[in-house]
Formats: C-alpha cells, structure tokens, sequence
C-alpha cells in the first residue's frame, strides 16, 4: 500500500530533513502553549533549585512534536540527552546499561514507552523512584540481590498511545503533559519557519492554505509545505503563492481540510451504502475493503476530532459537516 501524504507517521526519506527542522528551544517551540508554559515553570524552579527535573510523560497523536520537546527539555536544562526506544530495549540488562551510563542530571529519553516489556519497567521503578537499580547476581539459591545507586537523572517517556501504559508506570511520572492537535494559526507559523529555514518565499496566503490541509500536524504542514515548494521550482518562479499552492495541493489530493482518498472512500461508503449510518465498525471495515484495526487506529481519529464522524454504541455515524463538505443534501 501506499504511504499516505497525510499520515502523521514519519515516512522513511524524513529523518533527516526532520533533524533539520527541530526547534532547539522553548521560545521556538510554536503553540501547545499550556504544555509549554507548564515545562517552563519545572524547568526554571529545577534549575533555581539545582535540581534535576521531575520525569515528564510526554503522549499524544504522532507527528506532534514529542522527540522534539524531549530534546528541548535537554536543552534547556543543559544536559545531555540519551535517547532510546521501548522496543530497543529487549532486557533488563540493556536498560541497566543506559541507566549506569548516566551523566549526573542527564534526560534520558524513551520514545514508544509503551512498548516496554512489563520485566523491563520493573527495573525502571527503583531508577525512577529512589535512582537505584536492584540487580541479581548469580543463580539459583546462591542468588543475591545487590543495590547499585544511579545518578539522578530526568525520565521523558513519549507515547502515541497513553491508554497503554501501566498505571504503576504512568504514576512515576510527575508530569503529564499531553499534546493537542494544532491550531491553524500555529501550523501557519510552523511553516512559515520551516519556509524561512529551506530558503524559500512564501505568500501568506499561501502558508495559511498549506495549514489549513495539515490535520492540525506539524510533521504533515512540513511535508506538504516541502510538496509544494517542488512544484514552485518546476512550474512556478520558485515562490510559493496561494494559486500554486491550491493547485499542488489538489494535484496532490489533499484536500480543503487536509482529507484524501482514503478518508473520502470511507466516508461516502457510510453515507451511499448506509444512508450515513449507523453501522458497525466490521460491517465498514468488509464495505470498504480495510482492516478494522486500520480504521480505528488511522483513519477514524482525525474524522473524529473534527467532528465528521461520531461513535455511538450502535456504530458509526456521518455528520452533516460531511455532506456540507461533499456539497450534497442530507438524507432523512
Ligand atoms: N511546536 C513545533 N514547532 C515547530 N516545529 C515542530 C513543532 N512540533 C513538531 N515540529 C516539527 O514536526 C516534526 C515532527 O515532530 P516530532 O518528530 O517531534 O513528532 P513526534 O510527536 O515525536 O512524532 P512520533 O509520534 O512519530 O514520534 C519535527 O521535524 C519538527 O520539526
Ligand atoms: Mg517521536
């Protein structure tokens, strides 16, 4: 299948451009202002305290911008920031070995902390808790358990998914921060910076068109915004103005609100074949040829969050935004 241009995900070649655009800083750091104002505050009393700072859960939808404000956090702090993944670590001995490897107030940064085995966050309890680690040597009845004590040390864990963490594991974080879908307004400014680093002029009218069609997601405005700067270079004078913007877009099939094809499919499915609903979730899932799981965790949550689909409990129901949308009469 092919990868969408609209997924949140990060797609294989953007790694690096990525890299390129994070911002190192609060102060650059755009939107998300509760979560931000909130780190500024932890961040400033630890420093005056000289203390490390609390360990931060950072959850939300991908694309978001949690690596990047785990990198922040380092930043701001000034220490180093270690970075690995909850499927990286397959023992407690890999985890062992980051933790004894700590710098005095370092953030260590585990991205899909969720994916941790349950072994494994067992280790991480007595580090988060007291900075100790509690390892067995030897085995069989000759085993001990011997205390090794850890530099203290910042845990930022980053989940898509926050409903899956142990609550014994969420309750060792002293700061929940979940991060929102973007404002309009804050994906204009993300990429107008993100315009600014490439070199490249933009309307911003232009700006504003290419945010309007980012489901509320920095990582989908660079991307569309990178888009369309190749068709600025090859049809245009390689500034971005609001007519070549809509018409790259539409090329592209994105959209006025950020929908493709797939997103279309589904939608007209409910409204054609079940007269909007409501119908269960396996019965679209057989309609529209895509696996259940696939709807529930990709295509569904953006349509909900704008409200275009609702779950009730006797299946899914298109609202009228969406015949607004499609220009077509609701039918009663
Ligand atoms: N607030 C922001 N301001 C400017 N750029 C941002 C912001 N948030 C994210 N970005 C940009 O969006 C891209 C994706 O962000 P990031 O990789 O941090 O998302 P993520 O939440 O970690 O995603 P995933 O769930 O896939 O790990 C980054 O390259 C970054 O440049
Ligand atoms: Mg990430």
């Amino acid at each position: 299948m092919d990868e969408r241009i609209v997924t949140g995900d990060a797609l294989n070649e953007e790694a690096l451009v990525e890299y390129s655009l994070r911002p190192q800083t609060l102060q650059q750091y755009i939107g998300q202002d509760k979560v931000k104002s909130h780190l500024s505050v932890f961040i400033k009393a630890a420093k005056m305290r000289e203390e490390t700072l609390d360990h931060v859960l950072l959850y939300g939808p991908p694309g978001l911008g949690k690596t990047t404000l785990a990198a922040i956090i380092a930043n701001e702090m000034g220490v180093n920031l270690r970075t690995t993944s909850g499927p990286a670590i397959e023992r407690p001995g890999d985890l062992a070995a980051v933790l004894t490897s700590l710098e005095p107030g370092d953030v260590l940064f585990i991205d899909e902390i969720h994916r941790l085995h349950r072994s494994i966050e067992e280790v991480l309890y007595p580090a988060m808790e007291d900075f100790c680690l509690d390892i067995v040597i030897g085995k069989g009845p000759s085993a001990r358990s011997v205390r090794l004590d850890l530099p203290p040390f910042t845990l930022v864990g980053a989940t898509t998914r926050a409903g899956l963490l142990s609550a014994p594991l969420r309750d060792r974080f002293g700061v929940l921060s979940r991060l929102e879908y973007y404002k309009e307004e804050d994906l204009q400014n993300i990429i107008v910076r993100t315009a600014q680093i490439f070199d490249v002029e933009i309307d911003p009218r232009a700006a504003t068109e290419i945010a309007r069609r980012s489901r509320g997601t920095p990582r989908i405005a660079n991307r569309l915004l990178r888009r369309v700067r190749d068709f600025a270079q090859v049809e245009g004078e390689g500034v971005i103005t609001k007519e070549l913007a809509d018409t790259s877009l539409e090329l592209l099939q994105v959209d006025r609100l950020g929908l493709d094809n797939i997103d279309h499919k589904l939608l007209m499915g409910i409204i054609e074949k079940f007269r909007g609903g409501p119908v269960g979730l396996d019965t679209i899932s057989a309609t529209i040829g895509e696996e259940a799981h696939t709807i529930e965790d990709v295509y569904e949550p953006y349509l909900l969050q704008i409200g275009f689909l609702q779950r009730t409990p006797r299946g899914r129901i298109v609202t009228n935004l969406v015949y607004e949308h499609f220009g077509i009469e609701v039918n009663e």
